[in-house]
């Protein structure tokens, strides 16, 4: 562990109170210099602290810092952690670290995305403090392109169940990896693969998950404020460390169990089922009103449209209509 993490577990067990600096150098058998330095990084992290002449300091909220170390305290699966402060996006590192040979279930989590990507090409707003950016580098065996697809259902279902879990908050499904609460968008999840054409076989995939943890300061900016939502209201102790390490246990426990239990949970958590939808088809501008009738063990959409005709859609962008 860091200074800089034990200083704030030190804090944090306090529960409010001041520690001096001198008591903190003495607990953390360091320089008194070293604590100032790591107070004022815990600072520059966001991190509220009060410094009082005589006293010392005190966090004046709840501290939600991300760590290794904060994260595998709560981490009941194999995983190795990359913890950076900032990248472009997590899910373009991760590539290239499975490029490189990074093993399965290697877990990027980044501070703040410079450029986060959603799908479609579209971006992902990552600021710091208030979200949880990571990219899981998974390397099943033996693994079809359908299959594939399987792990961002998968991964929707194992954010739901580490949502309610944390979060104490429902959480639901709109098809096919959009996970909201309380009626806005809180997460998103964007997977890429890469497989052998000589083998047809996957290679890698990454699957990367960004959590909205807090509302920003300032609020969403305004292209957002209608849609997106977050899953805490205030400030909570190690939110992001207990999220991240839920999140990656309950993924792996449906990864190892290699069966379609998952796909039961994904189907009560689809909000859109039994609503009317309009479904935008990729690569095409057509757009048809339709009704989702059900998910099948696949995840994918069975739709009817005003025709009678009905369609199993495994991508693709509905929009559900008001009736
Ligand atoms: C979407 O809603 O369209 C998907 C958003 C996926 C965002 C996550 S944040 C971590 C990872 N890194 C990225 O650049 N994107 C994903």
């Amino acid at each position: 562990m860091t200074i800089k993490e034990r200083l704030t577990e030190l804090l944090s067990r306090s529960g409010g109170e001041y520690i001096s600096g001198e008591k903190a150098a003495r607990e953390l058998s360091v320089s008194r210099a070293a604590v100032w330095k790591a107070i004022r990084s815990l600072e520059g992290d966001g991190v509220e602290i009060e410094s009082k002449k005589g006293l010392g300091y005190r966090l004046l909220s709840p501290c939600d810092l991300l760590s290794v170390p904060g994260i595998e305290k709560y981490l009941k699966c194999k995983a190795s952690l990359e913890l950076l402060s900032e990248t472009d996006s997590t899910n373009t590192y991760a590539k290239e670290r499975a490029r490189l040979g990074a093993e399965h279930f290697h877990t990027v989590i980044a501070e703040r995305q410079t450029c986060g990507r959603g799908r479609l090409g579209r971006s992902f707003y990552s600021p710091k403090g208030t979200g949880l950016y990571m990219t899981v580098i998974l390397r099943p065996e033996g693994f079809t392109e359908e299959r594939t697809r399987s792990l961002t259902t998968m991964a929707a279902v194992a954010v739901c169940e580490a949502i309610e879990a944390v979060c104490g908050k429902e959480a639901v499904i709109k098809w096919v990896n959009d996970v909201f609460a309380d009626g806005k968008k809180v997460c998103g999840i964007l997977t890429e693969a890469s497989f052998s054409l000589e083998e047809s076989r996957l290679q890698y995939a990454i699957v990367g998950i960004g959590v909205n943890i807090l509302a920003p300061k300032d609020g969403f900016p305004p292209e957002l404020s209608d849609i997106a939502g977050a899953v805490f209201e205030t400030d909570t102790a190690d939110a992001r460390c207990r999220l991240c390490a839920e999140i990656l246990n309950r993924f792996s426990f449906y990864l190892e169990k290699d069966d379609t239990s998952y796909a039961d949970e994904y189907r009560k958590r689809c909000f859109v089922i039994g609503k009317r939808v309009t479904v935008h088809s990729l690569g095409s501008d057509e757009v048809k009103a339709a009704t989702a009738i059900d998910v099948d063990d696949r995840c994918r959409l069975c739709v009817e449209y005003e025709n009678g005709e009905r369609e199993l859609l495994s991508s693709g962008e509905i929009s559900v209509r008001p009736i």
